[in-house]
């Protein structure tokens, strides 16, 4: 099709997927974001892997006037979990390495599967590709339409997942309002913590596009579900965000296990607020 006065500019793509030079004709520095996200990714799989196998400081207990827990370590089920740790109801008596491993896979799952990481690992590991208008760095692709990466598909199911680990974790920060033999009721800044690391697992998990599609799928007409529409208008905005919640929410849940373990280590006291 032509335009008529339209000049034409001839392009020449420089990108050849798979070379090993002259893979985009982009002159800004789009290598900054897969670099960044490769660094932050590795380091939390790095301190997380630390945390789970060295096994020990994951909880603040009673002798310490506290009742604070590492949301890597729960909830722990096992009768290996340190003393006030684990609840009664599911006590598994014949897991005798790390409580940890029994639970990660559900979070893991949801965070490995979710969409925004998809791209985040895709452009910082594999680079398939590394950005927008960057060639792809392999000579096939073959999309997640078979083994292994069809697994991605199963994102949704995490979801759900992930909201069972959320409603742990909620009660874990409601709990962290408990000093035991300090005062009874109050408030520390590991209570604080508790409760932000809650607060953006909920954001992360509200604004997952299985939460959006769970209220606004599958829906011809919205003024036929009226309070389907109000949640989908409600969570929208937060959907439009969740790249970030991604981010802050994977940082700020190994900074809420950093803080729990260095005060069960005894490294400095919860403050209290009041
Ligand atoms: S798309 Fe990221 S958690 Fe669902």
């Amino acid at each position: 099709m032509s335009v008529e006065g339209a000049t034409i500019t001839p392009v020449r793509l420089g990108g050849v997927r798979g070379g090993p030079a002259a893979r985009t004709l982009r002159r800004d520095r789009w290598w900054v974001q897969p670099a960044i996200s490769a660094v932050v990714l590795t380091a939390f799989v790095v301190y997380s892997t630390w945390a789970v196998f060295v096994n020990k400081d994951y909880y603040v207990g009673a002798a310490a006037h506290r009742d604070l827990i590492s949301p890597f370590f729960s909830p722990c089920i096992t009768a290996s979990c340190v003393a006030g740790a684990h609840g009664t109801f599911l006590v598994i008596t014949w897991w005798h390495i790390t409580p940890a491993l029994l639970i990660l896979g559900g979070p893991l799952g949801f965070r490995l599967t979710c969409y925004y990481y998809r791209r985040a690992y895709y452009r910082a590991f594999w680079q398939s590709p590394p950005a927008c208008a960057v060639a792809d760095a392999h000579t096939r692709y073959t999309g997640e339409t078979r083994f292994p990466l069809i697994f991605q598909n199963i994102h949704r199911y995490f979801f759900y997942i992930g909201l069972i680990f959320n409603v742990i974790l909620t009660i874990d920060a409601v709990m962290a309002f408990r000093l035991p033999g300090d005062g009874g009721i109050g408030v520390s800044v590991g209570t604080l913590v508790l409760v932000v690391n809650a607060v953006l697992l909920w954001t992360y998990s509200l604004s997952c596009h299985a939460a959006r599609h769970l209220c606004g799928g599958h829906v011809d007409a919205f003024s036929k579900h009226p309070v389907r529409h109000r949640l989908w208008r409600l969570l929208t905005p937060l959907n439009a965000r969740h790249m970030q919640f991604a981010w802050v929410s994977l940082v700020f849940v190994a900074l809420t296990d950093l803080y729990v373990r260095l005060v069960a280590s005894g490294a400095f006291t919860d403050p209290k607020i009041f």
